[in-house]
């Protein structure tokens, strides 16, 4: 008997956790050590939480999607529910509902989608992936329809609502302490009730449990609602940490959430897994993400290692790996699949040149970076480099944060974590970047906020051009060319990014005085060309007559410009962008594609300058305004020869 527990106990209730424990040992020997101390980073007290915290949202998400995988089905529409409720939370404090009904509104709107894709795949017998693949749009259009596609801010003064984001004790954040909740309450009423018991039921022969008289229908409509609450309340709790509600948020969190449950033993064929294996699942995906942000691994390294290691991991734990492995895995599957895990991170850590602690006498400096997968972004980084090579006392540590507010979160808590002098950040958007810009400021580390404005005074010095006067420029450019008459269309940068605001009220209060020039079409273009290309194909299918279009970056501006050239209506109108990047918006104003583009500095040479001034202890100004300039076929040339060197 006692031997049959402990078997029971070690091998089979203890499995799912081996993999996770050999996960966190290895991420103690991989961990960064700071200078003079003995214990890995890793193994901070505030480390620990923040993984936790990390992992939160996704994992409330995983808690739902465990109770529908062990049913047999699969839910796709997580993500987008998400979305939906940030904007039903943030829309409802906005009305002045107070915090109890925002939540309360958007858990009600969570359980009637699940209640929809629960009745359509119990009661319809559509197959879930396709039910939840539609929910999945109806989901993201409803939250882009509600917020007109903009983010909504959540401001503290609002209503006690961003209380959901504190910490109790100053120590352990709410959403982790949510997240441990849940993870309680789902586990109880999975183990020990009869719902829990006959989802198993449902999940390994549907037709045994019916015929067993167990209500399948009721139970899996039951199972999608619950994932859709928990979808909603996870939105909840990501709309107070990031300060707005956000249609965007919530992108393929659905992946996130089922690499969870499979990690921690769930399988996809149904009748497998719990919810402390989908807790060990993300706890283990969060820590390799950690351990490879604290040694600065390159992002695409990181993301070969993380889907190398899931495919891994399953695959041990499905016995992919044919007889032989197959042996192991029956006593060993948990500790097999760790070990896996183990060589694979070792191997490619091995392979990766990961960041140790600072050589002594050199200065630190953090680099959050929103999104480098853009020109100008790419351009700042590298301004930033050259200007750091005359400075052979300082160390730059880049992070990238992939058009995300709540990677740019976690990668900003990492270099704190990594030991940084100072933080120079471009944030994303302002709401949900400026508590981190408070906290890493308050905290003693000196901050520089680069292009990109935050809501607080929080920080050292914020060093960018200003945005409105480039874009009441731009109006008046646009007033001038077209005569004061014309149809106009703008497309817009990411709404909750203070650049995209302040070009925007720039250009309406410059043609406010034409009563000719009228703006017919403003989509938003979140800053991307391809997104451009595909709003400008909308707006001229709309608009029969278009004289010019305001783009409020170059590639944006060049995007409407190629979508207008597939359909031959390009010499039809006029094109102004900004960023005026040598290579870029002035070779397009020189090559005849934009007619205009401003110069839009892109700080980093500035950046390292201020910072290792500040770092020497000297003051520098609080707002640091670079300048600006129109960049016509006039003067293109010359520009384009100034700017080659200094930011080539
Ligand atoms: C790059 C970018 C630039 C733009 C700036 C505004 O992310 O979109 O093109 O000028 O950000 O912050």
């Amino acid at each position: 008997m006692r031997s049959r527990l402990s078997h029971l106990f070690l091998y089979s209730r203890l499995r799912p956790y081996w993999g996770l424990i050999l996960v966190f040992l290895l991420a103690c020997a991989f961990s960064p050590v700071r200078p003079g101390a003995t214990l890995p980073v890793f193994l901070d007290r505030d480390n620990i939480i923040d993984i936790v915290r990390q992992v939160s949202v996704r994992g409330i998400i995983a808690v739902g999607m465990t109770f529908v995988i062990i049913s047999g089905g699969i839910d796709l529409s997580v993500g987008s529910v998400l979305a939906l409720s940030t904007v039903i939370t943030a829309l409802a404090l906005r009305d002045g509902w107070g915090s109890f009904a925002a939540i309360a509104l958007a858990l009600l709107t969570g359980a009637a989608a699940g209640l929809f894709n629960g009745a359509a795949t119990a009661k319809g017998k559509i197959q879930p992936f396709v039910v939840t693949l539609a929910m999945m749009s109806i989901a993201r259009g409803l939250a882009m329809a509600f917020s007109h596609n903009y983010t909504i801010p959540i401001r503290p003064g609002d209503s006690n609502f961003l209380t959901l984001e504190e910490k109790i004790f100053g120590v352990i954040p709410l959403p982790a302490v949510f997240f441990l909740f849940t993870v309680a309450v789902f586990q109880v009423l999975l183990v020990y009730t009869a719902f829990g018991r006959n989802l198993y039921a449902i999940g390994g022969n549907e037709t045994a449990a019916r015929l067993a008289g167990v209500r399948v229908d009721r139970y899996k409509i039951l199972t999608y609602i619950l994932c859709g609450m928990l979808a909603a309340a996870a939105g909840v709790i990501q709309a107070a940490q990031m300060h707005q509600g956000d249609p965007k948020d919530g992108m393929a969190f659905e992946l996130d959430a089922i690499a969870a449950v499979v990690v921690g033993g769930g399988n996809l064929m149904g009748g497998v897994g719990n919810v402390t294996g989908t807790l060990a699942g993300s706890l283990l995906i969060g820590i390799i993400i950690n351990v490879l942000g604290l040694r600065n691994v390159e992002p695409s390294v990181q993301k070969i290692v993380i889907g190398s290691l899931l495919v891994l991991a399953v695959a041990v734990q499905t016995g992919t790996f044919g007889l032989w492995g197959r042996k192991i895995m029956k006593q060993w599957r948990g500790a097999a699949a760790g070990l896996f895990i183990g060589l694979g991170i070792a191997g490619l850590m091995a392979l990766t040149s990961g960041c140790s602690p600072a050589e002594s006498g050199k200065y630190v400096i953090g680099f959050s970076q929103c999104n480098n997968n853009e020109p100008w972004r790419k351009a700042m980084n590298d301004a930033a480099v050259a200007e750091a090579r005359h400075y052979p006392d300082i160390e730059l540590r880049f992070q990238d944060a992939e058009q995300k507010n709540d990677l740019q979160v976690n990668q900003v808590r990492l270099l704190v974590r990594q030991g940084i002098d100072l933080l120079i950040i471009s944030p994303n958007e302002a709401a949900p970047l400026t508590p981190i810009v408070e906290e890493v400021y308050n905290s003693g580390t000196p901050v520089i906020v680069l292009d990109r404005a935050v809501n607080t005074e929080a920080y050292t010095c914020f060093i960018g051009a200003d945005n409105r006067i480039i874009g009441k420029q731009a109006g008046e450019y646009a007033a001038k060319i077209l005569k004061g008459e014309g149809l106009i269309v703008e497309i817009q940068g990411l709404p909750g990014s203070p650049p995209a605001i302040d070009r925007s009220e720039g250009f309406k209060e410059a043609i406010a005085a034409f009563p000719g020039l009228k703006i017919i079409h403003n989509p938003v273009a979140n800053w991307l060309r391809s997104e451009a290309i595909d709003q400008m194909k909308i707006a001229l299918q709309a608009q029969p007559k278009i004289d010019l279009v305001y783009g409020h970056n170059d590639p944006m501006a060049l995007g409407a410009y190629l979508a207008a050239k597939q359909v031959g209506r390009e010499k039809e109108m006029k094109f102004i962008g900004i960023d005026a990047l040598w290579n870029e918006g002035i070779q397009a104003v020189i090559d005849g594609e934009l007619d205009a583009t401003f110069w839009y500095p892109t700080c980093g040479k500035e950046a390292i300058q201020y910072a290792h001034k500040i770092l020497q202890g000297e003051t520098v100004p609080k707002q640091i305004t670079l300048p600006t300039e129109l960049i016509t076929k006039e003067n293109a040339v010359e520009w384009q020869q100034k700017l080659k060197p200094a930011e080539g």
